[in-house]
């Protein structure tokens, strides 16, 4: 039988989607397909922005005539926005062809839903107040040769504007024994980068182990392969996390940090507990210490009452912290979080005008660091063939996507590559 996942969202949710996959074959699901052609087809849901969800309802939406057709076929919708509070109970009444809802806290009964469902007629919704998020579900991957780990689940933070936490639970940490024996069991089959994925890793905690510490443990596994790791909160970020860092050369030196606005007025408003000045000296620590360190960061524009002196803070900071690229947001009011019900929301063609120079800005500091790799010669992890460019792509350390060719097929391999040239955050070059 086939199945079809659609993702909406993070990195995070890339990774939960090889689990319902893995999930999926489980219950018998063992081929994927296109969409015409599952026997099964799941939406694994984001609802972080207004946008991410009314695109999962557009093509919800847009399966009612399929679903009529074809006798047997499942529709499940999981996912954060299913989690929502009141989502659910929406999504029924919009859609009444669906056949199973669950959340973010209950993946693992995927199988044992689509049993139920095999006998009863109704919908099936199950969406426990308990969190059981914790490793119920064996990924099946995809994304050969990085591998995604979940080192923690949910967010303590409540950044005034994000619905996170509400919808993902309080923050959960993963045992440090079993995220190292993931490491290694994926080194070992060949795996040659690995993520280790968090709302905040800075916050990671397993007894006496903190994040430095669980860094460190998994770059000191045997074994060729890179160490990344996503989102850094700037106020937990600290120096040995930077000692380790600069420890191990597996572990790449490319921060993602979110600054999320560049005024103090605003930081404080979003209840990021950092300032701006705090912001900078930690990206000035980062790069005393690791000179070719980058960071990459999440702006968003448009936070209840930021002027346009607020808006230029966050412009200018583009080019003081020299990011090397960045994900650009328009807020977006998320119900039941603070900020949804503060005074003076900002008009849309105010935020779009904010946007559209903060990007500009953006994409000048990543042209200006793109171009200083020109003539220079580096180590790309190969993940693909690009079969439009007829070339084939990986990432080096610090981001930047490299483009070549090549005779033999090289995924999964580590290839020397010299830039002849850079297009925005891709670098074109020749296999050495
Ligand atoms: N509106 C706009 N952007 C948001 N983010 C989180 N919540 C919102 C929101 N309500 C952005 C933040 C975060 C990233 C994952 O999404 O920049 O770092
Ligand atoms: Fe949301 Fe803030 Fe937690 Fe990130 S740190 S998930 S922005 S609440």
């Amino acid at each position: 039988m086939n199945y079809h996942i659609v993702t909406y969202g993070c990195q995070m949710n890339v990774h939960e989607s090889e689990k319902i996959a893995g999930l999926l074959r489980r219950a018998g699901y063992t081929q994927e397909s296109p969409v015409e052609e599952a026997d099964i087809i799941v939406f694994n849901t984001c609802c972080i922005r207004e946008n991410a969800e009314n695109h999962a309802f557009g093509n919800i939406g847009a399966l009612k005539k399929l679903k009529r057709r074809k006798k047997g076929l499942l529709i499940a919708v999981g996912g954060c926005m299913a989690q929502e509070a009141g989502k659910a109970e929406l999504l029924i009444k919009k859609f009444p062809f669906i056949d199973i809802i669950f959340g973010t806290h209950n993946v693992a009964q995927l199988p044992a839903l689509i049993e139920r469902k095999r006998r009863e007629r109704k919908v099936v919704s199950l969406l426990p107040d308990r969190e059981e998020t914790e490793d119920g579900a064996e990924a099946y991957r995809t994304s050969y040769p990085n591998a995604w780990v979940n080192i923690t689940y949910g967010c303590n933070n409540f950044c005034s504007y994000c619905i996170v936490p509400y919808v993902r639970g309080r923050e959960k940490s993963r045992s440090a024994q079993r995220i190292l024996a993931e490491v290694r069991a994926l080194v070992q089959a060949g795996y040659k980068e690995i993520t280790l994925l968090g709302q905040n890793v800075n916050s990671y905690r397993d007894g006496d182990t903190d994040f430095p510490a669980l860094l460190d443990a998994v770059a000191s596994v045997e074994g060729k392969f890179r160490v990344r790791f996503m989102t850094s909160h700037p106020k937990d970020f600290s120096e040995r996390l930077v000692a380790v860092m600069k420890k191990h050369e597996k572990i790449c030196n490319l921060l993602h940090l979110p600054a999320q606005s560049g005024s103090d007025r605003i930081l404080t408003l979003m209840n990021r507990r950092y300032t701006r000045g705090q912001y900078l000296e930690k990206a000035a620590y980062l790069r005393r210490e690791i000179p070719e360190a980058q960071i990459t960061t999440d702006l968003i524009v448009g936070f209840p009452t930021e002027t346009e002196e607020d808006f230029e803070e966050t412009l200018s900071l583009v080019k003081e912290a020299d990011f090397s690229s960045a994900f650009t947001f328009i807020y977006s009011p998320r119900t039941g979080t603070k900020a949804a019900l503060m005074e003076g929301q900002i008009p849309e063609e105010v935020s779009k005008w904010r946007i559209a120079r903060l990007i500009e800005a953006v994409n000048e500091n990543t042209r200006r660091k793109s171009e200083r790799y020109v003539g220079s010669t580096i180590e790309v992890l190969c993940e693909d063939f690009d079969e439009k460019k007829g070339l084939y792509l990986g990432r080096e350390p610090l981001g930047r996507m490299g483009y070549f060719a090549s005779d033999e097929p090289c995924v999964g391999e580590f290839v020397r590559m010299r830039v002849t040239r850079a297009n925005g955050v891709s670098l074109y070059g020749e296999k050495e």
